[in-house]
C-alpha cells in the first residue's frame, strides 16, 4: 500500500471512528442523567454482570438494555445526522429533473423523529428497541447508514459503546442540571456544553 494511501486510511479511521462514538456516548450519558429511572434500570442490569472475567462475548449478550439505551440515544441524536450522495447521471424524481453530479443530502435526524414512524417520537424510550416488541425499524433507522457504504466500524462501535456505558453506570451515578439537550450540528452532531456530575455509587458520604 503506498504511504499516502496508508495515511489516508488511518486518518479516516480516526475521524470516522473517534468523534462519532464520542458524541454518541456523550448524548447517551446525558440522556441517562436526565432520565434517572432509566439509569437505575440499566444499573440493575450491569450490576448483575461480572466484568472481572475476560468472557466479553457472554457479557455483551447480557447487556441488552445497555444496547437499547445506545440505540435509542442514536435515534434521537444520530452522530452522523445526514449523509450525502452525488448522482451518477441525469435523473428525475417526483417529476423534478436532476442533473448529473447533483448532491443529495439524506436527513437522518428528521427521519429518526418522524411521527409517522415513531410513537412519541421525541421521547427517550430505550424499550422501543427491545426485540420482544418485535418492531422492525430497518426502513427508517440508519445511525450507521445503509447499503454498500454503510459504516464499516458499526459492530466495533456498538461493542465499545455498550461496554463503556455499562462500566461507567456500574461505578457512577450520573447527574445533570441541564434542562434541555442542546445540539451542535457540525460535520457530526454534538451536544452543546454538556456538564455531567459523576458520583461514585459506593462512596461513603
Ligand atoms: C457511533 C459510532 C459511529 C457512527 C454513528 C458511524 C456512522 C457512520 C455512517 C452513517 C457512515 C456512512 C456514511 C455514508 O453513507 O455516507 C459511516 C461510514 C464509515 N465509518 Fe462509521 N460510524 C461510527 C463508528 C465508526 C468506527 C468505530 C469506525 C472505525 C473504527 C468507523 C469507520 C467508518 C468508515 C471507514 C466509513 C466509510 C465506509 C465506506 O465508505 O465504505 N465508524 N459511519
Amino acid at each position: 500500500m503506498p504511504r499516502k494511501q496508508l495515511i489516508d486510511k488511518v486518518l479516516i479511521l480516526f475521524t470516522a471512528g473517534h468523534e462519532t462514538s464520542a458524541n454518541a456516548l456523550s448524548f447517551t450519558l446525558l440522556l441517562l442523567a436526565k432520565h434517572t429511572h432509566i439509569q437505575e434500570k440499566l444499573f440493575k442490569e450491569v450490576d448483575s454482570i461480572d466484568f472481572d472475567n475476560n468472557d466479553h462475548i457472554s457479557q455483551l449478550g447480557k447487556l441488552r438494555y445497555a444496547k437499547q439505551c445506545i440505540e435509542e440515544s442514536m435515534r434521537l441524536f444520530p452522530p452522523a445526522y445526514f449523509f450525502d450522495r452525488a448522482s451518477l447521471g441525469n435523473d428525475t424524481l417526483n417529476g423534478y429533473a436532476y442533473k448529473k453530479n447533483t448532491v443529495w443530502l439524506m436527513n437522518i435526524y428528521e427521519l429518526h423523529r418522524h411521527p409517522d414512524y415513531w410513537e412519541d417520537a421525541n421521547k427517550f424510550m430505550p424499550e422501543r428497541f427491545d426485540p420482544a416488541n418485535k418492531k422492525d425499524f430497518s426502513d427508517y433507522y440508519f445511525p450507521f447508514g445503509a447499503g454498500p457504504r454503510m459504516c464499516i466500524g458499526n459492530n466495533f462501535a456498538m461493542f465499545e459503546m455498550i461496554f463503556t456505558v455499562a462500566l461507567i453506570i456500574k461505578k457512577y451515578r450520573i447527574q445533570t442540571e441541564a434542562e434541555q439537550v442542546e445540539i451542535n450540528p457540525l460535520i457530526t452532531l454534538k451536544p452543546k456544553e454538556v456538564l455531567l456530575k459523576f458520583r461514585d455509587r459506593y462512596e461513603i458520604s
